[in-house]
């Protein structure tokens, strides 16, 4: 499995890996982080990485090393992702430890799926020789955009909208199984040793304030910032506060 990947800047690599379902296009508002090298992949099934059917979490960490390698990045990365991309960020931490020096984890958790997130899961996955990257995308924008976003950021609306709407069912039919059948990462938290921000929108209705605090209660000597008038997607919803925060947590790292 080769990730597809934009690049851009020079500096400490830092490497965002994106949430469902979305592409490395959600990044775009973080390409005003300067003194990095921007290292933005796609995972299989979304913008121009071809679908694995067979891809998990852990098997989608194993990409991201990989892609490293084939870069020659050896030096350790600071690596971020939202939500999914924060679950795979976790299992890279617990099976590629060695090759990070700092984590950055937005809008996600630590817990697995409980039986009522499984079986919404499943529901999409049986749903698909029907299903439209659109339709979905119409069900999920309440869900990942805060209500300040909904009710007065038109553009990011359509933003989000178009870059859900564009990825292709085999990725978000795969996705939602890699999720589903996910690892509880709450054992390992205590194993993480690298300068981690844990980030959350305020208006986050799918990884709440409160799961956000639970998560960076469990890594140690992690930074937990709450963004104000944001869901789940605040590097979109509130890119200047996002990339203020952010900034200035990889100044200190
Ligand atoms: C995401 O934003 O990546 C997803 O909503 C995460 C999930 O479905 O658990």
């Amino acid at each position: 499995m080769t990730l597809f990947h934009t690049a851009s800047g020079s500096g400490t690599p830092l490497v965002l890996l994106h949430a469902f379902p979305f592409s490395n296009e959600m990044w775009q508002p973080q390409f005003g982080l300067a003194g990095y090298q921007l290292l933005l992949p796609d995972f299989p099934g979304f913008g121009k990485t071809d679908p694995d059917p067979d891809m998990t979490i852990d098997s989608m960490a194993d990409a991201v090393a990989r892609l490293l390698d084939e870069l020659n990045v050896a030096q350790p990365v600071v690596l971020g992702g939202c939500s999914m991309g924060g679950y795979v960020a976790l299992a890279f931490a617990r099976n590629h430890g060695r090759r990070l020096r700092g984590l950055l984890l937005s809008d996600t958790k630590a817990e697995p799926d409980d039986d009522k997130a499984k079986a919404v899961r499943n529901k999409v996955i049986d749903a698909a020789p029907t299903l439209t990257a659109a339709a979905l995308m119409e069900d999920m924008i309440p869900k990942v955009l805060g209500t300040t976003t909904r009710d007065s950021r038109p553009l990011v609306v359509e933003e989000v909208r178009q870059i859900g709407a564009a990825q292709q069912v085999a990725g978000i039919v795969a996705a939602q199984k890699a999720m589903r059948d996910r690892a509880d990462a709450r054992p390992w938290l205590k194993d993480i040793r690298v300068p981690t921000l844990v980030v959350v929108g305020e208006e986050d209705a799918i990884t709440p304030p409160a799961a956000a605090k639970a998560l960076a209660d469990g890594i140690r000597g992690s930074t937990l910032v709450t963004i104000p008038a944001a869901g789940h997607l605040p590097n979109l919803e509130t890119p200047d506060e996002f990339n203020r925060v952010v900034g200035e947590w990889l100044a200190r790292t």
